[in-house]
């Protein structure tokens, strides 16, 4: 059913539910096209909430039937719920409903995927599976009975009674329906335990298809290193008997955490050496770690209404980098997360879509699951903790716990804590939480007499509905360095809460660098004016890893505006500075590989704009590909003996150490395949035993247009196995040459194995298109027509993953007019389509306004 004009939700305009949810039963008869959900529910009036009828959310329900305390009652029923009238005491509200599963395309509320039911609650698909109060405000424990034929039946919390085509499930600790699971298929387990600090004997699983229970393990350790981490680290221990685990082939996120059954994207789940990389490992590790650690930071305690979703998200994320830190790098961690910061947040911070890390308002929630929630949620999360001292935070997070385990809750209790652990006063800092805009640091620097002097005017540029902004405190973390490379001023935290901020420090020469927002202490854009020379010292010399891959970076991007900009070669300086970098063998290898990767496409058209100039893709491109080349030319003995000597022997390992050494040796093969014409690369593809091995080569490959015959027969090797193959399908998109990714793109969805209504497969298809800066872009509007078509076609099926890459066209006002235009004519095309879904259609509309 169609609403008419969809509205928006306001944060302002909470109000608590009308009644408490005491306990639900649910029982579920499993049928493809017409499953059964009979609720049972206790209720009573909320004491502290304005009387009236009971109002229940549901969408696409039949209702057979409805009773309260036992006599039949007829709700009033529209398209997106029910009204009835209810007593003025406690009751109990039971209905049964169809519902069908088969032709849910969507992926939210209960579907099929491969022949395994299963769920997908938050934000708001449970009210697509009964009748209910869906929101996270309301808690309440479930037990649920589930009858199939299917061998495997699982849903949240710890087994009760089963038998012949049923069982039951207990989930003791009160939960909002987002959190609610239902898994039921012909799946295997792979199997472990955990026994909790707290003496509790944990069984754990991982379900999987049969033939997949080989590609569980690194997920299932895992899950383990996690559950020690947080009982560790936090000092939360799990609470259940049982953890499960579920990979599913068709969804449309990473994972959910839903209680004591988290349901992943098989993507995240499912490694072997042979078919996952080691990047693939990497993220199964942090993804497994963010939904084990939302059984505290979401689970226990969630979000009072969906516009607090950063309060834990935005912590879950900062949990998840601070785990994989520890287990691997933090460096090399702190380096990617920023990498994926400025690359998605700072360009969602900079467009139409641009919003507070907590919205105001929102159409379809869906569409707020977004770096800005997540990643500079967890930014904020960061800047706290540096604000208030690791001590504080420890006792803030411990004050958490202890006050608000079993609530919904809100920034505003996060803050408390904050302030009541520490005294601190956080008033200022909140406008984090409310304003949207990277925040801009222009920051002048003087030497002299042995005094370093800085003087820091910051603001934060307009974005949509948000012009006059008051500045936040921004903890800017900051050290110097002489140019002989002794550190001469270890790092300091200040704390710019005005504009000009001065601040001066005596380090005793004159002769020195300042290395500003070491760690990257803030997400902002910096803007400091060094010479060339001077940041090639901080790349020689800075104590802070962040900050010297930082100094590597601004050359390159220099290095390559000129280029665009001027038609200037490629900058000697920058790569006379790269060598000794490269063949420091006191650096981590995984930290060398990131010094020699250059800033993306998109990175240099959003560093292009931001510089007030309109970037051309197909000259960025170029400049790219000439700097990449004459970095090959220049360091050609330095990369030999990097891809000769960072060879990994014995069988493949995915922890850090090996890793690195691939991740080096890879990189140095990209450079030096431009010289060779595919040999290195083509013998490595040919000797490859693991996956990271065989992308190493086919990608360089790919990009120097060689690799027909590498794609054939990775093809025929891998044909039957669908995360291979959408590595198959994405990568001859995203990494081909010149502007061809859009006619290979073009070509691909042609393709039988072109199972578009799979999010993964389109992902890898018009998603790769869109990660191919030169092809989306190209003149003729051909990439952004293709995508447009696609998204069209999508929307009806599944609104949600069509929404969510609309964001493609963000970048719109960056490029020249004829682009301009030629996006323009996508979205209206998009806009005008029949039954466009709310999810798109707020997407749209924000970016047409
Ligand atoms: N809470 C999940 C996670 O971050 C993401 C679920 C997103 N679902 C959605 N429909 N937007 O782990
Ligand atoms: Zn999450």
């Amino acid at each position: 059913m169609k609403e008419a004009a969809p509205r928006a939700v306001h944060l302002t305009d909470y109000a608590p539910f009308s009644h408490i949810v005491e306990h639900v039963h649910l029982s579920f008869d499993l049928r493809r096209s017409a499953t059964r959900v009979t609720a049972r529910i206790g209720m009573r009036p909320n004491p502290d909430a304005t009387r009236g009828p009971l109002r229940l959310d549901g969408e696409g329900l039949t209702l057979l039937w409805a009773r309260i305390d036992g006599a039949e009652v007829a709700p009033r029923l529209d398209a997106t719920g029910l009204t009835v009238d209810a007593p003025d005491a406690p009751f109990v509200w039971e209905c049964a409903v169809e519902i069908d599963p088969s032709s849910n395309t969507a992926l939210e509320g209960l579907y099929i995927s491969n022949g395994m039911f299963c769920t997908q609650c938050e934000a708001e698909g449970f009210r697509k599976i009964t009748y209910y109060p869906d929101r996270p405000d309301v808690m309440a424990p479930f037990t649920v009975r589930i009858n199939s034929d299917l061998p495997v039946l699982l849903s949240n919390g710890n087994p009760g009674a089963s038998g012949d085509g049923f069982a039951e499930w207990e989930d003791p600790h009160p939960k909002p329906a987002y959190l609610f699971a239902l898994v039921a298929g012909d799946l295997v387990a792979h199997s472990d335990r955990f026994t909790t600090s707290e003496g509790r004997d944990v069984a754990l699983n991982i379900w999987v298809r049969p033939g997949d229970e080989d590609k569980c393990a690194y997920a299932m350790d895992a899950l383990k290193r996690s559950m020690a981490w947080d009982e560790r680290v936090y000092g939360r221990a799990y609470d259940l008997d049982v953890f499960n685990v579920v990979a599913v082939d068709d969804f449309n996120m990473g994972a959910m955490e839903n209680k004591g059954l988290n349901i992943f994207n098989a993507r995240y789940v499912l490694a072997s050496p042979e078919t996952a990389t080691d990047d693939d490992y990497a993220r199964i590790e942090s993804i497994v770690a963010h939904e084990y650690f939302h059984n505290w930071t979401g689970n226990r305690i969630t979000c009072r209404d969906w516009f607090q979703l950063c309060l834990k998200e935005g912590l879950t994320v900062y949990r998840d980098q601070q785990f994989s830190g520890d287990e691997r790098s933090h460096a090399v961690q702190r380096i990617g997360d920023v990498q994926m910061l400025r690359g998605r947040q700072f360009r969602e911070d900079a467009g139409p879509l641009a919003h507070p890390v907590r919205p105001a308002s929102y159409i379809e929630i869906n569409n707020f699951y977004t770096a800005t929630v997540y990643e500079k949620g967890a930014e904020l999360i960061g800047m706290l903790r540096r604000l208030v001292g690791d001590d504080g935070y420890a006792k803030a997070l411990d004050l958490y716990f202890a006050r608000h385990d079993g609530q919904a809750c809100t920034i505003e209790d996060w803050l408390a804590v904050f302030q009541d652990a520490t005294g601190r006063d956080l008033t200022q800092f909140k406008l984090w939480y409310s304003q949207a805009g990277t925040p801009v640091l222009d920051v002048d620097w003087r030497l002299e007499d042995g005094t370093l002097t800085l003087k820091i005017d910051a603001a934060i540029p307009e974005t949509p509905g948000q012009t006059d902004k008051a500045l936040p405190v921004i903890p800017v973390s900051l050290g110097a360095i002489a140019r002989d490379g002794r550190e001469v001023l270890a790092t300091t935290v200040i704390e710019v809460s005005e504009t000009p901020t001065r601040v001066s420090f005596d380090i005793g020469t004159d002769d020195a660098v300042p290395s500003v927002l070491r760690n990257f202490s803030a997400p902002v854009t910096l803007n400091l004016d060094l010479a060339k020379a001077d940041r090639a010292v901080l790349l020689a010399h800075d104590t802070d890893p962040f900050n010297k891959w930082e100094a590597g970076r601004m050359l390159a991007k220099a290095a390559l505006t000129a280029m665009v900009t001027d038609g200037a070669d490629s900058d000697p300086d920058f790569l006379a500075a790269l060598q000794p970098v490269l063949a420091d063998e006191t650096l981590d290898p995984a930290f060398r590989a990131l010094v020699l990767g250059l800033p993306s496409d998109d990175d240099m058209a959003g560093t292009l704009a931001l510089a007030g100039q309109t970037p051309d893709p197909d000259a960025i491109a170029a400049a790219r590909r000439d700097l990449g080349h004459a970095m090959a030319v220049d360091l050609e003995s330095t990369l030999t003996a990097l891809y000769d000597g960072m060879q990994v022997h014995g069988p493949y390992d995915p922890a850090a150490a090996d890793a690195g050494k691939r991740a080096l040796r890879n990189a140095a093969l990209a450079y030096l395949t431009k010289l060779d014409g595919g040999d290195r690369a083509r013998r490595q593809f040919d000797a490859a035993d693991n996956m990271t091995d065989s992308l190493g080569a086919l990608v360089p490959l790919i990009r120097i247009g060689a690799a027909d015959d590498a794609l054939a027969r990775f093809y025929q090797s891998w044909k039957d196995h669908r995360l291979v193959l959408d590595k198959w399908f994405s990568l001859q998109i995203a990494a081909a040459p010149g502007t061809e990714g859009a006619a290979i793109a073009a070509r691909l969805v042609e393709h039988p194995d072109f199972d578009w209504k799979n999010p993964n497969r389109f992902r890898s298809v018009i998603g790769a298109l869109g990660m191919n800066h030169a092809s989306f872009h190209k003149a003729d509007g051909s990439g952004y027509a293709l995508v447009a078509d696609w998204l069209i076609k999508l929307d009806p099926v599944n609104p949600q993953t069509a929404a969510r890459m609309t964001t493609l066209f963000e970048t719109r006002a960056r490029y020249d007019a004829d682009r301009q235009g030629l996006m323009r004519d996508a979205l209206d095309r998009i806009s005008a389509a029949p039954d466009l879904s709310r999810d798109t259609g707020e997407m749209v509309g924000r970016m047409l306004d």
